[in-house]
């Protein structure tokens, strides 16, 4: 069973899942907005990606006879109007997460939560392979400039990103 403590730090994690694919979704309006279906549609997907990252939290709190409570999602900002910009946002926000991760991490091993412990690796990973796309993504705009042609190209690239899903693997590691 959860530990108090546990319990409160993995539905504010919830909530925290909840306004990152609440931010993805602005992110998306905003590309929609400069006509970029392709990022639009890339961060689409990662909206979907972060409302599982939800339910493997929600899940695991249900698995461990805990409380789930849910709790009002902050507006979402996007104070970035360039494609550069966006993405830059949305990397310094998966770092922020990545840290969020890292704390929680840090507080089941401070109250000996062992299941939990192991559950939150596959976020860790997770969080390296974020930050990894996100990172590319900006690196390529840097490239790109004002090449506009580079920048329809990536565009296209970024347009065939998949649905989403739960890599097997990584559900067999949360148990
Ligand atoms: Fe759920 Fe993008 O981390």
């Amino acid at each position: 069973m959860l530990g108090a403590k546990m319990q409160q730090a993995l539905n504010k994690q919830i909530n925290a899942e909840m306004y990152s694919a609440y931010l993805y979704l602005a992110t998306a309006a905003a590309f929609e907005d400069l006509d970029l279906k392709g990022c639009a549609h890339w961060v689409r997907m990662q909206y979907r990606e972060e409302l599982l990252h939800v339910d493997k939290f929600f899940d695991f709190v249900v698995a461990r006879e805990g409380q789930v409570k849910l709790t009002a999602i902050d507006e979402p900002v996007v104070g970035a109007s360039t494609p550069i910009g966006i993405f830059e946002l949305i990397l310094a926000h998966e770092r922020k997460v990545t840290g969020l991760i890292g704390d929680l991490v840090d507080l089941s091993g401070s109250e000996r939560d062992h299941a939990c412990a192991n559950f939150l690796q596959w976020f860790v990973s997770e969080q390296v392979e974020e930050e990894a796309n996100v990172s590319d993504i900006v690196k390529q705009l840097k490239r790109i400039g004002d090449n506009s042609q580079g920048l329809y190209m990536l565009d296209r690239e970024l347009a065939a990103r998949p649905m989403p899903t739960l890599a097997p693997a990584a559900d067999a590691a949360a148990g």
